[in-house]
């Protein structure tokens, strides 16, 4: 089949590569000419395991463009995979995915079926169909479908030809057989991926509803985490005991200083949104998010208890993004650890295996604010990092810090104090240093 992706983001490129290895004719389109120019070299504009390699293994079947017009005009199916960033007010911005719209309308020379794979608010696709229906030339067929995606970072390529399910909202029989044909691969061996055909309202529900419950999941047991130290339980003995449970299960049961990340955050608070508006307020999520918001300053609150005054302490931060495998920064605990660090005149001293680069562009706007007393300075080894450190902050289980030597702790540090907010080393390893995890 003819399949054009707008926008080459994790979803989109992950999307377009995968729909190439299965046989497709893809082309990917972006605004950004220059991330084009990488893809047409060969090279991925974003850290995802196995994708460059599928992108070479599938290069005659993939073109890279920023001509939306030669891409859309006769695409048998055109997938949105461009963004829906968070509003002030916590709804979903939709203004990338109208963009992509009105260029589809005004390319469309034959029947087609769009297919929405960006996170939408319920009711979105219907607006989408009318819109398309309303603006391209006439006596063409447009469908539109609702196709979200479950993929997560560090691991895109695999979730998405091992997908848990492929989910297909439809409102026509024609759109329900072409979709089918895009997925029929996926849905044979080696991939026997289940393929669900719901309404289009359903579809979009389903993705919301997925993300923001595995968010809830979080939350949950970091609450439970923080109950457990107060009263001398363990979270992880806790985790496993209630994973043993089918009912409960045991993935997404471990505690830590918060989710963050380009999905958790945002579709938490714009179901949350959108459930106020229709007057029906999502009780749970709203909790699941101030949980999530206090939990990313538990650990700091206790240094702070610890050390009193932080001003001229020399805090070492060891891990910026939001999870290991990715360079991604979006809602990280990072951010706002070391916002308020600088705003009590710490001297922050911060380390990442590949994510410094985009953490400088988040805090240069924060250090160029008058009033801010701390400093912040980046190092390329654990070592220098933790050297006549006062206090370490663990954010990130990256495998670097994880599997890094306790003793070089106490070697290292003016005093052995560290606060690991993703339980990174057995208790029975850290006798020798000062340490508080989340749950222990
Ligand atoms: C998530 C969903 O997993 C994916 O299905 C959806 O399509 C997009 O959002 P992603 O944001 O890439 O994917 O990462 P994920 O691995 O799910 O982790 C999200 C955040 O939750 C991270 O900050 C992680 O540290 C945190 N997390 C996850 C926990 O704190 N505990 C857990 O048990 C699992």
């Amino acid at each position: 089949m003819k399949v054009a992706v707008a926008g080459t983001g994790y979803v989109g490129l992950v999307t377009g590569v995968a729909l190439a290895h299965i046989g497709h004719n893809v082309t990917c389109v972006d605004v950004d000419e220059q991330k084009i120019k990488k893809m047409q070299c060969g090279i991925s504009p974003i850290y995802e395991q196995d994708l460059e390699k599928l992108m070479h293994e599938n290069q005659e079947r993939l073109i890279y463009t920023t001509d939306y017009k030669n891409a859309y005009k006769n695409a048998d199916v055109i997938i949105i995979g461009v963004g829906t960033p968070e509003r002030k007010d916590g709804s979903a911005n939709l203004d990338y995915v109208y963009t992509v719209c009105n260029q589809i309308a005004e390319s469309l020379q034959q029947d087609c079926v769009v297919v929405v794979k960006s996170t939408v608010p319920i009711g979105t696709n219907d607006e989408i169909e009318q819109l398309l229906r309303d603006n391209s030339a006439k006596g063409i067929n447009i469908y539109v479908a609702s196709n979200p995606e479950f993929l997560a970072q560090g691991t895109a390529v695999h979730d998405t030809l091992y997908a848990s399910r492929i989910v297909v909202g439809v409102e026509d029989k024609r759109a329900e057989e072409i979709m089918h044909t895009l997925y029929k691969p996926l849905t044979l061996e080696p991939y026997n991926v289940p393929y669900l055909s719901t309404s289009r309202r359903s579809a979009e529900m389903i993705k919301y509803a997925s993300n923001d419950f595995l968010a809830l999941k979080i939350s949950y047991i970091n609450e439970i985490a923080n109950l457990c130290k107060k009263l001398g339980a363990n979270i992880e003995e806790v985790a496993k005991g209630m994973g043993l449970d089918p009912r409960i299960g045991n993935k997404f049961l471990k505690a830590g200083i918060g989710y963050g990340g380009s999905c958790f955050p945002k579709d938490t608070k714009a179901l949350h949104w959108l459930s106020t508006c229709n007057g029906t307020e999502l009780l749970t999520i709203k909790a699941c998010i101030e949980v999530n918001k206090k939990q990313k300053l538990v650990l700091l609150n206790e240094l702070i208890n610890d050390l009193h005054c932080l001003e001229g302490k020399t805090i070492a931060v060891l891990g910026l993004t939001f999870k290991p495998g990715t360079d991604d920064l979006r809602d990280a605990p990072s951010i706002d650890n070391i916002s308020l660090l600088l705003d009590m005149g710490a001297k922050v001293k911060a380390y990442d295996p590949i994510g410094i680069e985009n953490f400088k562009n988040h805090v240069h706007f924060k250090l160029s604010n008058d009033g801010v007393k701390g400093t912040i300075d980046y190092y390329e080894s654990i070592d220098e990092t933790i050297t006549d450190a006062d206090a370490v902050l663990i954010m990130t289980e990256w495998p670097e810090i994880v599997n890094y030597e306790i003793g070089n702790y106490k070697k290292l540090m003016k005093e052995p104090r560290v606060y690991d907010g993703r339980n990174c080393y057995p208790l029975e390893n850290t006798k020798e240093i000062i340490y508080s995890s989340i749950g222990r």
